[in-house]
């Protein structure tokens, strides 16, 4: 039997309530309960029968260990015993948590610079498009639980190179494994680069995503899937940014796949300063906080959902973090974007030692080409929004009225506290940039 994709979307919300119930209970398994209830997309290599199911597992077995993860020779005498150690033979697994607007593509870029990391750039959008289309953000507990099955199930295919499932999701619907809807596949640069662009790159065959996406875009022409999958296998490691996994319990399936290796980086940052950013840059959103702030009186029908998300979603990841679980050992660090900002090169040698990957000088280069410390602001406009968010993490300081700042700070109090972002009480203290309002704390990994 093959099941048809545009029934899943109907049925899964009209089926919820099954879907609730047996998502909870099998979570590691969202596909085969979305084929046994007659969900799953067409396409993606599934039979609907127990025996096919069966079979799909031992393949997707079978592939991880022959194609993504290198067969590790074990070296009894290695005297790495405690973590991290550097094993660049062991196929590693990043995940990006993050939310809009707090830094999570200079955090990408970390790793997209990294000659032996594959990279996406939100994969997971295509999911969120093709299930809820209309909706940015459910706040429906049973669809947020459908979703979230696919993601995770998504995201373990794609660690795994299959990029093939990703076609499912993406409309109109590849052709021949072929197509030009991924979305910011210039972010990436495996995606933009020989053997999946063959374009002529920039001069001297540069890759053309170090200056500008929506030239790799114009340029590579259509993607061809199967081609990026080849590039992913050829990498080492591969890193997905995602800011549509709402807290890191969300992910606790894959983290405790054995075979995934996932080490999850949670990047945060001061929810006044996402809310500043975020209103600069969804202006329809946010137009009603646009409006408060220009009128200096808050609107009746004001969301502030939005900002409460926020603020729930890391307050559960960051404490779940902090209560050092065992099922994130080794596998979790926190990284706060405003250490970043201050630290670029100090803390992405933290993160890499966590992973326990080689830094690459390309990365080191990129960072410093990007960063405060560069003085090379002619070489290509790119990235000026990445340099000055960076340079600029405090900046709400001055967008925001000491109203939107007093009101967000209680709203959000336990997690600034958790955090060690300061509270102000004055206008003039908001203003006062002489001062910052990021207390230093360092918070480690734990193994
Ligand atoms: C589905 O089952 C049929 C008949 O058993 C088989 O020929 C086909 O290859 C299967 N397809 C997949 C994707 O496993
Ligand atoms: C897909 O490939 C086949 C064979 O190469 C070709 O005949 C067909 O036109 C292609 N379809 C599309 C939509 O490009
Ligand atoms: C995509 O790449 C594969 C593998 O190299 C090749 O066999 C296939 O013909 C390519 N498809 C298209 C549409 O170019
Ligand atoms: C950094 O800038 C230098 C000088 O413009 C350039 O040659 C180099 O390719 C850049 N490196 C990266 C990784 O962007
Ligand atoms: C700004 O803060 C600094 C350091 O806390 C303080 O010395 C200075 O007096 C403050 N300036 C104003 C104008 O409040």
């Amino acid at each position: 039997m093959q099941c048809s994709w545009k029934s899943m979307v109907l049925l899964a919300l009209a089926s919820i309530a099954i879907q609730y119930t047996a998502i909870r209970t099998f979570s590691f398994k969202p596909l085969s309960l979305l084929c046994s209830v007659g969900l799953a997309p067409t396409g993606h290599a599934v039979n609907c029968s127990l025996r096919d199911l069966t079979r799909l597992g031992q393949e997707t077995l079978e592939a991880s260990d022959q194609g993504c993860d290198e067969i590790l020779p074990q070296s009894p005498s290695s005297p790495s015993v405690s973590l991290p150690s550097y094993n660049a033979n062991k196929r590693t697994h990043i995940l990006i948590l993050a939310t809009t607007r707090s830094g999570s593509s200079f955090v990408g870029q970390l790793f997209n610079q990294h000659p032996e990391v594959f990279y996406l750039f939100e994969p997971l959008y295509h999911v969120q498009l093709a299930l809820l289309p209309r909706l940015a953000q459910s706040r429906n507990l049973a669809e947020r639980r459908v979703i979230l099955g696919a993601a995770r199930d998504l995201l373990r295919s794609l660690y795994h190179c299959h990029l093939g499932s990703l076609e499912s999701y993406i409309r109109p619907r590849p052709a021949n494994h072929s197509t030009d809807k991924l979305f910011r596949r210039g972010a990436s640069r495996s995606l933009c680069s020989p053997p999946v662009c063959e374009a002529q790159l920039g001069r001297e065959g540069q890759s053309l995503v170090l200056s500008d996406e929506g030239e790799c875009m114009r340029r590579c022409g259509p993607i061809n899937v199967s081609l990026a999958a080849d590039a992913c296998r050829a990498k080492r490691h591969a890193a997905i940014k995602t800011v549509r996994i709402p807290q890191i319990s969300d992910l606790r399936a894959l983290i405790e796949d054995p075979r995934l290796n996932l080490k999850v980086v949670q990047l945060v940052r001061d929810p006044r300063g996402i809310l500043a950013s975020r209103i600069e840059t969804f202006r329809d959103t946010y137009r009603l906080w646009r409006l408060w702030r220009a009128t200096g009186r808050r609107p009746h029908n004001l969301d502030l959902g939005q900002i409460n998300t926020v603020c729930e979603d890391f307050l559960r990841s960051v404490s779940t973090g902090l209560a050092r679980p065992a099922w994130l050992r080794g596998r979790y660090i926190l990284l706060r974007y405003e250490d970043l900002a201050r630290f670029p090169l100090q803390k992405t040698r933290e993160l890499y030692r966590f992973l326990g990957l080689v830094l690459d000088h390309s990365v080191e280069d990129w960072i410093i080409n990007n960063t405060r410390g560069s003085s090379d602001l002619s070489s290509r406009q790119k990235f000026t929004t990445v340099r000055d968010s960076a340079a600029n993490a405090e900046n709400w300081r001055v967008k925001l009225s000491f109203d939107m700042v007093v009101y967000t700070q209680t709203v959000c109090q336990p997690l600034l506290e958790l955090l060690g972002y300061k509270t102000v009480y004055h206008p003039r203290e908001l203003r006062n940039l002489s001062h910052s309002l990021v207390e230093d704390r360092t918070f480690l990994p734990f193994f």
